[in-house]
């Protein structure tokens, strides 16, 4: 059995069959009309319960609300908010703006490669995490920055980065 995520916001839903797309799909689309104005809602919540957009819950979708799939593959692709291919249970970002860049975001970065075993971009085989960069998160008072499954966290180092994602100094 698979442990419980011991940091805060982990998503805990997997995506799992065809048969549990359609299971879960069946639940979000209740909560919707099949307007067309929903569709980014829709993908919305659909992005948080699997972490992705799965191709099977797109064309769903775009059964649902009327629209052609290409319809709802390009808004996919469109926003950085959505991935098409499955994340970690938890998204690490780090921001590698130049605010951060100058108050140590590399050696976090490196840090957080190390404990990971994973580089920029990519997911552990375990599917447990996925790191990211991006530019800026607009919060430079707190530099260096890194943000936890949507929790902010300020003025880092490599040691809190650790602690951060639940590992322990040795
Ligand atoms: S440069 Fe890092 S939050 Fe703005």
């Amino acid at each position: 059995m698979k442990v419980a995520p011991a940091i805060e916001g982990a998503r805990t839903a997997t995506p799992g069959t065809d048969k549990a797309i359609d299971s879960q799909m069946n639940e979000i689309l209740t909560h919707f009309k099949g307007e067309k104005g929903e569709l980014i809602p829709i993908l919305q919540q659909v992005q948080q319960r699997f972490g992705y957009l799965p191709e099977q819950a797109m064309k769903r979708i775009a059964e649902f609300v009327h629209v052609p799939p290409s319809t709802v593959f390009g808004i996919g692709t469109f926003y950085a908010q959505f991935k098409l291919v499955p994340t970690g249970r938890n998204i690490i970002k780090v921001c590698r703006g130049t605010g951060c860049y100058v108050r140590g975001a590399p050696k976090i970065i490196t840090e957080l490669e190390n404990q990971l075993g994973i580089k920029d971009g990519d997911t552990t085989p375990d599917m447990e995490y996925s790191l990211e960069t991006v530019a800026c998160f607009g919060s430079c008072a707190l530099a260096p920055v890194m943000v936890v499954n949507d929790k902010v966290h300020g003025r880092m180092t490599p040691e809190k980065a650790k602690k951060a994602i639940g590992k322990k100094s040795e």
